[in-house]
């Protein structure tokens, strides 16, 4: 049985927070809907443990969209001032509403509040209307606290394959690839 990869991971993502000049959790996510089609957009890394790697956003956003009709998606954490990649690939699942509402209690007001001001991925006409709608949504909550939009939420990315690049002399890159099997996990090298 190989290493642990989520310790690997750990190990390079604490790495990263030292290097890296801001957002060291921002990873892109790639879905595709049934149709075959993908698309790939940054997101922050708001949790991860065993159970899988979550982010947080609009319910009824493209990539909401495209994990209804497909509920897998692959992950890329690229830290340029390391030169490493992790590539992270599983299913989809969405966090429970506990979860999410815990982590939106967390948030700052301003981004609570354009949780409920942004209808994410919709057409905009101009940017005054989102304005005017962040303005409507901050006096409706007042001074009060601001509770989390229903379509506002969690997926977890529970990984199958999780593969390190690293960067080394000469071109001979390291590529470690772990995949999960019945109990633990599988390691193998790739050619870079
Ligand atoms: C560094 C970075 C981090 C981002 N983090 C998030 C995030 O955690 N959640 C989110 O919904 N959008 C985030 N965004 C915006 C998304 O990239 C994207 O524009 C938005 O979610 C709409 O994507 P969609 O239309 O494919 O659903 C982030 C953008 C950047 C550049």
């Amino acid at each position: 049985m190989a290493d642990d990869p989520f310790a690997l991971f750990d190990a390079w993502l604490a790495e990263a927070g030292a290097s890296e000049p801001n957002d060291p959790n921002a990873m892109a996510l790639a879905t595709a809907d049934l149709s075959g089609r993908p698309s790939v957009r940054m997101v922050l890394l708001k949790g991860h443990d065993r159970d899988g790697f979550v982010f947080y956003t609009n319910g009824e956003s493209r990539k909401a969209d495209d994990l209804a009709q497909n509920a897998q998606a692959a992950l890329l954490f690229h830290w340029k001032s390391l030169r490493r990649q992790v590539r992270i690939e599983g299913g989809v699942t969405r966090v429970s509403d506990a979860e999410s509402d815990a982590y939106f209690a967390s948030r700052g007001r301003d981004s609570q509040l354009g949780a409920w001001a942004s209808d994410q991925s919709r057409p905009l006409d101009v940017r005054e209307t989102f304005e005017a709608r962040f303005a409507e949504v901050s006096q409706r909550f007042g001074s009060g606290d601001v509770p989390r939009p229903p379509h506002w939420g969690g997926y977890r990315v529970t990984p199958d394959r999780i593969e390190f690049w690293q960067d080394r002399a000469h071109r001979l890159h390291e590529r470690r690839l772990f995949t999960r099997v019945d109990g633990g996990w599988n390691e193998g090298l790739l050619f870079p």
